[in-house]
């Protein structure tokens, strides 16, 4: 398989997981490459149910290795949370998991701003964050006061840790919160570290070896284009770079290793947390699809906001991303409806906008403007190729390619492996 990136195409939650783990089994290597725990992953294997946050879904592969790439900020009691869950559950981990050196380390002092800062802003101001300390971890990164993979497992730790402590504390008794204990962190730590020692290595290495060697490595994002740092609805993002351009910042794999590109995109639109979404239902329909497509998150168990598929948000990811082809997926969430709507441009104050704008609060002054097209109201959850679709079913899908511009390469109509129907992919 060539060397692939997964990328959201949305704001996440596009189902990447089940479209990672079907393109894992042609993949030597999975590689994720930003985000943390914030993530959350959902895999189903017949009458097996997964949900990973910060490791790989292809760990669920006997015969794939599974890296968590320099870009990842990784909390290490909940990376061993998760590896106990899969040891629990018959799932080996040696041998089979890295975790780069170069990662930088989310620390209960992390959670605990992130949690402050969100209580803080106002109303209207809130990010809507998961609380699992991504953004204060990518800021400690970014002011280069972080702590990372090689420090944890570095002899200095607790000197290194006890140093940051006397900030970290200042600021949070400033803000009202419970300073944190240097011993006690350190000792909790300290065996994180010796457990998580024999996975910590230098991924980078590892990964350009990979692919020097013809391995074909799989760049797994986590969340979606329209919330990437740069390019997302900013502030109403994550940290990090969920956009292809972060498969290498946050691997150490040149750009021209990268042979394409997938994109995942529903085909509607949902969004968990705050920030403006143009194409949001708030009527019986939203909550129909947030019923049957179980919209709900992976991570925090939040209602995910529902809408239709809005092509400007496609458009522009498909553009960031140099998007080569669409996995498409929860096709069979819209197979109920009488008529469903593409959003194909935004009318801004009588302006008509064919691009996502920079700033949030023109953005949230925009109204979408649909184009209509019946439903199919037929079951597609058999489907197991594309002739097997209704007719509006395939012009639907159709109709959404031609208006982003980008081919289908894989539609996904049902939860399970076995449901998706590959067209060029
Ligand atoms: P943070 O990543 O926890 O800082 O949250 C920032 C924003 O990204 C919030 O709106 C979250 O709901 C959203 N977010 C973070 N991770 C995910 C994800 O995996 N899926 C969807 N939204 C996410």
């Amino acid at each position: 398989m060539p060397n692939t990136v997964i990328v959201g195409a949305q704001w996440g939650d596009e189902g990447k997981g089940k479209i990672i783990d079907v393109l894992t089994e042609e993949a030597d290597v999975v590689a994720r490459y930003q985000g943390g725990n914030n993530a959350g992953h959902t895999v189903e294997i017949g009458a097996e149910h997964y949900v990973l946050h910060l490791i790989p879904s292809g760990i669920l592969h006997d015969d794939k290795i599974c890296v968590i790439g320099n870009g990842v900020v990784v909390d290490p009691l909940a990376l061993l949370g998760e590896m106990d869950a899969l040891h629990a559950r018959g799932i080996a981990t040696k041998d089979k998991l890295l975790v780069g050196d170069r990662c930088h380390v989310v620390f209960p002092y992390h959670r605990l701003m992130d949690e402050s800062r969100e209580a803080r802003l106002a109303r209207g101001r809130k990010i809507g964050t998961t609380k699992r300390g991504i953004g204060p971890s990518y800021g400690d990164k970014a002011s280069r006061q972080g702590l990372r993979a090689c420090d944890l497992v570095d002899p200095a730790f607790p000197d290194l840790l006890a140093q940051r402590l006397e900030e970290v504390n200042s600021v949070l008794q400033a803000v009202g919160a419970e300073p944190v204990d240097p011993p006690r962190l350190t000792a909790a730590y300290a065996v994180a570290a010796e457990r998580l020692a024999p996975y910590i290595t230098d991924s980078v290495v590892y990964l350009n070896r990979a692919v020097a060697s013809g391995k074909s490595v799989l760049f797994e994002g986590a969340q979606g284009t329209m919330l990437d740092i740069d390019f997302g609805t900013y502030p109403f993002v994550t940290s990090s770079n969920a956009t292809a351009g972060g498969a290498c910042t946050g691997t150490g794999v040149a750009p021209h290793r990268i042979d394409r590109v997938v994109g995942v995109v529903k085909a509607y639109t949902t969004r968990v947390g705050e920030g403006p979404f143009p194409t949001e239902l708030d009527d019986e329909t939203g909550k129909h699809i947030g019923r049957t497509g179980h919209e709900f998150g992976a991570t925090t168990g939040r209602a995910r906001r529902c809408g239709w598929f809005d092509a400007v948000v496609a458009r522009y990811s498909a553009m960031i991303n140099g998007i080569d082809m669409w996995a498409m997926t929860k096709l069979d969430v819209l197979d109920a409806l009488e008529t469903i709507r593409i959003c194909v441009a935004y009318d801004c104050g009588g302006e008509r906008l064919d691009r996502v704008p920079a700033n949030v609060r023109r953005l949230v002054r925009c109204r979408p403007v649909y184009e209509e097209m019946p439903g199919w109201r037929a079951s597609t959850r058999n489907a197991r190729r594309m002739e097997d679709l209704p007719a509006a079913a395939r012009a639907y899908v159709d109709r959404l390619c031609e208006i982003t511009g980008v081919p289908l390469g894989l539609l996904s109509v049902g939860a399970d492996r076995n449901s998706t129907l590959r067209a060029g992919l």
